[in-house]
């Protein structure tokens, strides 16, 4: 049995601190780790930096007008909701948990907690 606990990781102090591309997606660091951000329809996403299928930077795709992710290389589509492959070869973009405060804008880092292993 486990539980999912969030670690929240700033990023920029506000929205407007984050420079994006033409194509409304920049990539950033949380962690140490690089993430791509989305801009679509007044909402903001974050997810992997690297497409699941064969590593294409996804900061260098295109948001399509329904708004999904679409991989530069072979123009596979990812919702920036939920990840899901909905041209459906398969794969899995990982995505990540926003959110915009007065403090910042934070990404959150899913940490499973696994009681019965300890
Ligand atoms: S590397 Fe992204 S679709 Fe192939």
């Amino acid at each position: 049995m486990g539980i999912k606990k969030i670690t929240w990781h700033k990023i920029a102090e506000s929205l407007g601190n984050i420079s994006f591309g033409a194509n409304g997606m920049c990539v950033v660091e949380a962690d140490g780790k690089k993430i791509s951000l989305a801009k679509y329809q007044n909402e903001l996403f974050a997810f992997a930096y690297k497409c699941p299928h064969a590593s294409g930077i996804m900061a260098n795709g295109c948001i399509d007008a329904l708004g999904n992710a679409v991989c530069p290389l072979h123009r596979y589509k990812f919702s920036l909701k939920n990840g899901r492959n909905i041209t459906g070869e398969g794969y899995f973009l990982k995505t990540y948990a926003v959110k915009i405060t007065e403090q910042g804008v934070f990404i959150g880092f899913d940490e499973n907690c696994f009681f019965n292993s300890l």
